[in-house]
């Protein structure tokens, strides 16, 4: 055989030895109704010949005879056993009574794995992989042995045959399936390599490790001692999704054995543990949850109802893009919220509630009642329910112990994201607040002195590109307002800034800036305006300073202000601007007070 004719191999006879490769044949037993089809392979060589992952008491009757088809039993010199599972081994304690076997016959594998064979209490000698450079010289033909350590077996190995590129890969690419053919069809045999592997190889990691080892050989074909020979573009797009594959996990499945229906469970698991890994946008998270709900329920839409530290009920839905809102618990979710766990699961034999909810006001469906799953959102540690998921339903469903255990599954991830989007609702909030409290004065509400320098920058640098942005300044400062605290103290004091600072408010448009300046100093920045308008706006204010009515044992007693006006010049920097404006207030002081001061250049 030249080279491989799949075609051939395909069709061929599997009640006969099939020739794989050149000199290579297949001389397996098909069990009918067994996922677990066994292959042997012979390497025909002379008196050299090899017999690999010989077979069981089920299977090894055949396997022998179509050994003979090709070479008497006695050409076999070697018998690889890659590791030491019955389905491989337990044909040892027949193969040593066949007549005529080669008296130098060895089976060649692990010490780990011999340390296990030996119980067979066999007489054939042993020949260990590691103790012979991983390595079989045939005479002429050579085969490499590669270590797979804890694929299934810790002493695990498969064997390479150099002179046609076939790797002899035991239980790696092992597939389980009813319809079993001697080469895989297509890319849909990963779907019967999937479960094996979930099944029996312990980790990704460790899996990937081996492949890692695999993928360096020249590959031509893959020989599985389970399932199907794989070929071509095959062998890298099999190797590509193992890669990618949970293993081992069934180990904690319980004792459910319904392999392909925890299989697709455990990729709906894995599909939604994803979402919180890979995104970070809570609607995309939100999102992709309702894709894979589908795959599973008639689900419309998911929407979230949960409180913040302070109680404050925020409510995340597709109408809003999952942006947190404030918006109260509708009256069906009362009750749910704050649910104690125990007695939760204790009304409601599984985690959600099935129930109809009024149609969402936006939707403006009238009063129909849509089919919904209500499912409280437990943390993980604390037994109250800190939210809740209503998943809406295009109709009525009935409830599987896959539906259950799906929603199970999900309420943890829900969980996760809506805690972590509350957080970030909280730091916003948090952050609007201090930012809030930064920029203005907690007394007067006017802007603070940090707001002043940060927009004038701003503003400062959008008249030096443009002078029609003309900025001017009034300096107000209280006159004899020592002499108000000192004589009616500063709760009194107090009063009295704060009804300036409402006049000087009450005098300007919303766009101009007032900013408590210093103790019983204003600034007043105007934008767009001439000098004449400016003075014009002090004076409004200086006289209705004048006009406040002071109650108390301050009634009767009038109030006034100075103040100095600038107009800042182009380049000029913030200091120098307010060092003008100052110059001018002291102008407006020294010269008598109660009067608005501008220099002239
Ligand atoms: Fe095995
Ligand atoms: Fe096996």
């Amino acid at each position: 055989m030249e080279q491989f004719d799949i075609q051939k191999i395909s069709s061929a006879d599997i009640d006969h030895a099939v020739e794989i490769g050149e000199k290579v044949w297949w001389v397996g037993r098909y069990m009918p109704d067994d996922l677990f089809q066994c292959n042997a392979y012979l390497i025909e060589h002379g008196d050299q010949s090899v017999l690999i992952d010989p077979g069981g008491h089920l299977t090894f009757e055949h396997v022998r005879r179509k050994v003979e088809e090709v070479v008497p039993f006695s050409s076999i010199r070697y018998f690889i056993c890659h590791h030491q599972d019955p389905d491989i081994t337990a044909s040892l304690k027949i193969i040593e009574k066949i007549p005529g076997l080669r008296p130098d016959a060895v089976v060649v594998t692990h010490w780990r794995a011999r340390e296990l064979i030996k119980h067979y209490a066999i007489k054939l000698p042993f020949r260990e992989v590691e103790e012979h450079h991983w390595q079989l010289d045939m005479g002429g033909r050579l085969l490499l042995f590669v270590f797979t350590p804890y694929l299934h077996f810790p002493g695990a190995f498969c064997t390479f045959d150099v002179t046609t590129g076939i790797l002899f890969s035991s239980d790696i690419f092992g597939g389980m399936t009813h319809e079993w053919s001697l080469v895989a069809r297509d890319e849909s045999y990963f779907e019967d390599i999937r479960p094996f592997h979930e099944h029996y190889m312990p980790s990704r990691e460790i899996l990937s490790h081996s492949l890692m080892k695999i993928e360096e050989l020249p590959l031509k074909l893959i020989a599985p001692q389970h399932g199907s020979i794989l070929h071509g573009g095959l062998i890298s797009f099999i190797i590509g999704k193992l890669k990618q594959l949970d293993c081992g996990i069934f180990a904690l499945a319980g004792d459910n054995t319904d392999i392909r229906r925890l299989s697709f469970l455990n990729k709906t698991l894995k599909d939604i543990t994803n979402t919180v890994i890979i995104y970070r946008d809570f609607r995309d998270i939100a999102n992709a949850l309702l894709e894979i709900l589908r795959r599973t329920l008639p689900a419309t839409s998911i929407e979230f109802h949960t409180k913040t530290l302070e109680g404050e009920p925020l409510y995340l839905a597709p109408e809003t893009r999952y942006r947190s809102v404030v918006e109260s618990l509708p009256e069906e979710l009362s009750g749910v919220l704050g649910a104690d766990r125990a007695a939760w699961y204790a009304g409601n034999a599984a985690s959600y509630k099935k129930m109809s909810l009024q149609a969402r006001p936006v939707q403006v469906r009238g009063d129909i009642r849509e089919w919904c799953l209500l499912i409280p959102l437990f943390p993980l540690e604390g037994g109250r329910a800190e939210a809740a998921a209503v998943i809406r339903l295009a109709h009525d469903i009935k409830m599987t112990e896959d539906v259950d255990r799906l929603l199970g599954q999900m309420s943890g991830t829900f969980a996760i994201a809506v805690e972590r989007e509350t957080f970030y609702h909280m730091l916003d909030f948090e952050r609007c607040k201090f930012y809030e409290q930064s920029i203005r004065d907690s007394l007067t509400g006017l802007y603070s002195r940090f707001y002043m320098e940060e927009t004038l920058k701003r503003l400062m640098h959008a008249q030096d590109r443009n002078e029609k942005y003309g900025i001017s300044m009034s300096m107000f400062d209280l006159d004899h307002f020592k002499r108000i605290n000192d004589t009616h103290g500063h709760a009194a004091g107090d009063e009295v800034i704060k009804k300036v600072a409402a006049t000087i408010t009450g005098s300007i448009r919303a766009s101009d800036i007032a900013v408590r300046y210093g103790g019983e100093e204003f600034a007043v920045f105007l934008m767009g305006n001439s000098a004449e308008e400016c003075v014009t706006v002090a004076e409004k204010i200086r006289n209705k300073v004048k006009e406040i009515a002071l109650d108390g044992p301050m009634s009767g007693k009038t109030l006034s202000v100075s103040a100095g006006v600038a107009m800042r010049r182009r380049n000029e920097s913030l200091a120098d601007f307010l060092r003008r404006a100052d110059k001018a207030l002291y102008h407006a002081k020294a010269s008598g007070r109660d009067r608005v001061v501008m220099l002239e250049d």
